[in-house]
């Protein structure tokens, strides 16, 4: 991965990456809960960077609001050698990353992510992307940022429930790569948690994933651990005008799949214990009734990872140990939901 500085940043720092690109022009894409970090940028240096604000929320990540960048930037006569900063949550630099990778063919970026969720997940790994309709990410290109900020003191201001739909995908890394950051993760109070540690750990542990399959034809899907359920799970909530919060997904996801590889004789029930111990110490479980198994059922059947007609999943040989293109028939994953609902 290219260029990933975790800290504060300084006018050094930001000036220095900077300067190795020489743009013609520098624009910033915020929503309004992250304005107000670009004038703290403002303040680090004397570089000229204007702003494009959106309004903020995954009901906006749409082409739509591309499209309204695009005409921003065609506005702002901004050229080919012009960089893009992505300031904000996974929204911003999902959104403004595939911008930026279309806007002309192509325009360098890079992302300052200011959710724990963006700095251990959405902000590295090169996927740039919008929904479609109900489809969660179905448009889309893979680029990296040219250079990634990860800087904690953002995430002071963050909602604690933000924090803890980002801890989710922490503790993903944990189960399909390294117990013992999961132990970390897991065994510490969670206020007393090193934020910067963590995201360091992520990053670690993404980074090396990506660097090795970056368009997700194997080892790359081990990060899609809890996400088969999970999707499933946030398609549902959103048809039932209910949203969740991608991570509470997740973690669902994680239970259930946990389960699935337990009921397999994948994982054996120490480790099952454990892990399912750890999560519900940490989440509260979401309500699924036996009516919602077949619409999450049907959901899994479109999904973008399936081959075939069976249902793929990211399933647990261990704790850190996750293993990818595992199938599980219908009758599984009921009984799964069914043990979680309980
Ligand atoms: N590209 C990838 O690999 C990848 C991976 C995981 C998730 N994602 C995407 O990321 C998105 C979710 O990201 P998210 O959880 O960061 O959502 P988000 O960008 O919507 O941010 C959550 C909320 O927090 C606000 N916010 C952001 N920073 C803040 C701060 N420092 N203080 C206070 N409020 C702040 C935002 O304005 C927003 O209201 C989803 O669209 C998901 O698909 C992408
Ligand atoms: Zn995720």
């Amino acid at each position: 991965m290219k260029n990933v500085h975790i800290g504060s940043i300084t006018e050094d720092h930001f000036n220095q990456l900077i300067s190795t690109y020489d743009p013609s022009q520098i624009i910033a894409i915020v929503d309004e809960n992250t304005a107000p970090y670009l004038d703290e940028i403002h303040l680090i240096t004397d570089i000229n960077i204007d702003a494009i604000q959106l309004p903020s929320g995954e009901n906006h990540k749409n082409i739509q609001t591309v499209a309204a960048i695009w005409k921003d930037l065609t506005d702002n006569q901004f050229r080919r050698d012009g960089l893009i900063i992505n300031l904000g949550g996974g929204v911003i630099t999902d959104m403004g990353g595939f911008a930026a990778a279309t806007y002309k063919r192509g325009v360098d970026f890079i992302n300052i992510p200011t959710t724990l969720l963006a700095m251990v997940d959405a902000a590295i790994g090169g996927k740039t992307g919008v929904d479609f309709f109900d489809f969660k990410n179905q448009i889309g290109v893979i680029k990296e940022a040219e250079g990634v900020f990860c800087d904690v003191a953002f995430l002071g201001s963050l909602p604690k429930e933000e924090l803890m739909s980002g801890f989710a995908e922490v503790l993903k890394h944990g189960l399909v790569a390294d117990s013992k950051y999961f132990d970390y993760c897991t065994y510490t109070p969670f206020e007393e948690l090193k934020w910067e540690k963590i995201v360091e750990g992520s990053v670690r542990i993404k980074g090396e994933i990506v660097a090795e399959d970056p368009f997700e034809k194997g080892r790359r899907k081990l990060l899609n651990f809890g996400h088969t359920i999970g999707h499933a799970l946030e398609s549902l909530r959103l048809e039932q005008g209910n949203p969740i919060l991608h991570g509470f997904g997740v973690v669902a996801g994680m239970l259930v799949e946990t389960k699935i590889s337990f009921d397999k004789g994948l994982i054996n029930d120490h480790y099952f214990n454990k892990i399912v111990n750890a999560l519900d110490q940490l989440y509260d479980r979401i309500t699924i009734t036996s009516n919602d198994i077949p619409f999450m059922i049907e959901r899994m059947k479109n999904d973008k990872k399936n081959h075939n007609d069976s249902i793929n999943f990211t399933l647990l040989e261990g704790i850190g140990k996750g293993i990818f293109n595992q199938s599980a028939s219908e009758e599984e994953i009921q009984r799964a939901i069914q043990w979680y609902s309980k």
